[in-house]
């Protein structure tokens, strides 16, 4: 049987590998200029934390997780995303209660959700996400937002737009969760099961429906902007003035809702016309989520964060980018079996004092051994024939310069560094 990965999984090559670690040192990199550590949750939670943070009426929680027994009979979920996880581990681990009252922590790794494969959307993905928690603040939605941006402008993303919208407080809601009702109330029986149930249970649902999405009244349905209470609309008109104050272009777009049930007052997504994604392509997407963290258990505790699909970044980074190594300091070519004996011991000891070093292990010709040297981008190439093993030397031949000296074996490391020092290229 030929064994195929999972359908919607990936592999990521050697060849691809490094552009990935070359992502994640960006983001990194961003994650320390905000003074956002990582914080790192189990990939698979008890089944209820999703049901309960991210809604059993989205269809994230009805359709795409993928959900088992184990061997106690405990139900099980591997974390179609971040969120849950992170603000789950808040409360355990009473981070609310730390000195620093907003928490801001990030986190990258595996998401799974059960969709249909295309480009740009996987079963097994990948999600870069940032959680702020601690303080309800329209000036922590904007550093939230303001990260976004940085990051695809960081990566050179083309045609982005930032979306906001802002679905409100409690009381916001509640009045938008009776308009709703209200407008599909007439044609209830011409929208879908599902959309019947949500109806009764969670309106809001009710305009992701892929099924109803082309139905006349979805596009006359009421817009939570106009439900604002005052206190949220305050709110929403800081953040907008805060985003005119620091020059970050948005468009607030009011039939933003977002797929996943914890957000309130601010939501936002990022959205690209790049023409590697497709036209109006989310990389990525957040908002407020100030009930959270007590509906999972802690004291009523505020937050707000989004998440990048970091596929979603690599096919936007594009091919241009340099994803070779460094190379290598040394690439080591013996030639016969006694001078093998020696690369092993050389190889060793270079590797012991910091240096990228490899051999060849396929007993090849010259030819062959450089067109290996020459893949790694080695600095040098040292051969060792029978000679050089008689002589207790190495041919130490410098592939920039083409300049090739003996070297005795005691000096190796000596004269690898005093290369190195009048090579201002290096490092
Ligand atoms: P989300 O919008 O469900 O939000 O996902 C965030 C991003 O993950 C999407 O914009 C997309 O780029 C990527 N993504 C989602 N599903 C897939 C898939 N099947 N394949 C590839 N990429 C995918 C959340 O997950 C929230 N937890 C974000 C958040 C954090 N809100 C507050 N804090």
């Amino acid at each position: 049987m030929a064994y195929k990965a999972p359908r919607g999984t990936v592999d990521i090559l050697p060849t691809e590998s490094g552009k990935w670690q070359e992502l994640e040192q960006l983001l990194r990199t961003i994650c320390a200029n905000y003074n956002v550590k990582e914080m790192r949750t189990p990939i698979f939670e008890h089944t209820e934390l999703f049901n309960r943070a991210v809604g059993d009426t989205t269809d994230v929680v009805s359709k795409e997780m993928y959900t088992f027994e184990d061997k106690k009979g405990r139900s099980i979920t591997l974390r179609p995303e971040g969120t849950a996880g992170i603000v789950r581990a808040y409360v355990e681990n009473k981070l609310y209660g730390m000195p620093e009252k907003l928490q801001k922590v990030y986190y990258m790794g595996p998401m799974f959700r059960y969709e249909r494969p295309q480009n740009g959307r996987q079963r097994q993905f990948h999600q870069f996400g940032v959680e702020m928690l601690g303080v309800e603040s329209p000036y922590v939605d904007v550093e939230c937002m303001l990260m976004a941006v940085t990051v695809v402008k960081a990566l050179g993303l083309k045609n982005i737009q930032l979306h906001i919208n802002s679905l409100g407080d409690q009381e916001s809601r509640d009045a938008y969760r009776e308009a709703l009702q209200n407008h599909f109330q007439p044609v209830l029986n011409e929208l879908c099961h599902d959309c019947q149930v949500r109806y009764e249970k969670n309106p809001l649902r009710i305009l992701d429906c892929k099924v109803d999405k082309n139905h006349p009244m979805m596009q006359t349905a009421p817009k939570t902007i106009d439900y604002l209470s005052d206190n949220a609309k305050a709110h929403f008109e800081k953040v907008c003035a805060l985003l005119d104050d620091l020059e970050i272009d948005y468009v607030v777009d009011p039939n933003l809702v977002r797929g996943l049930d914890y957000y309130s007052h601010t939501v936002f997504e990022i959205i690209s016309d790049d023409p590697k994604l497709g036209a109006g392509s989310t990389v990525g997407g957040g908002g407020r989520y100030n009930g959270l963290v007590e509906e999972l258990g802690g004291p009523q505790t505020p937050g707000v964060g989004f998440a990048f699909g970091m596929e979603r970044l690599m096919i936007a980074l594009g091919d241009d980018h340099d994803d070779d190594d460094e190379g290598l300091d040394v690439y080591i070519m013996p030639l016969g079996t006694e001078a093998k004996d020696l690369a092993m011991q050389i190889m060793t000891m270079l590797r012991a004092n910091g240096f990228t070093c490899d051999m060849d292990q396929c007993d090849r010709g010259l030819k062959g051994q450089f067109k290996s040297a020459d893949r790694f981008h080695a600095h040098f190439s040292m051969i060792i024939g029978e000679d050089e093993v008689q002589k207790e030397v190495v041919n130490m031949k410098c592939n920039h310069t083409k300049e090739q000296v003996e070297v005795p074996l005691e000096n190796i490391v000596e004269f690898i560094e005093n290369h190195y020092e009048g090579d201002h290229d290096h490092e």
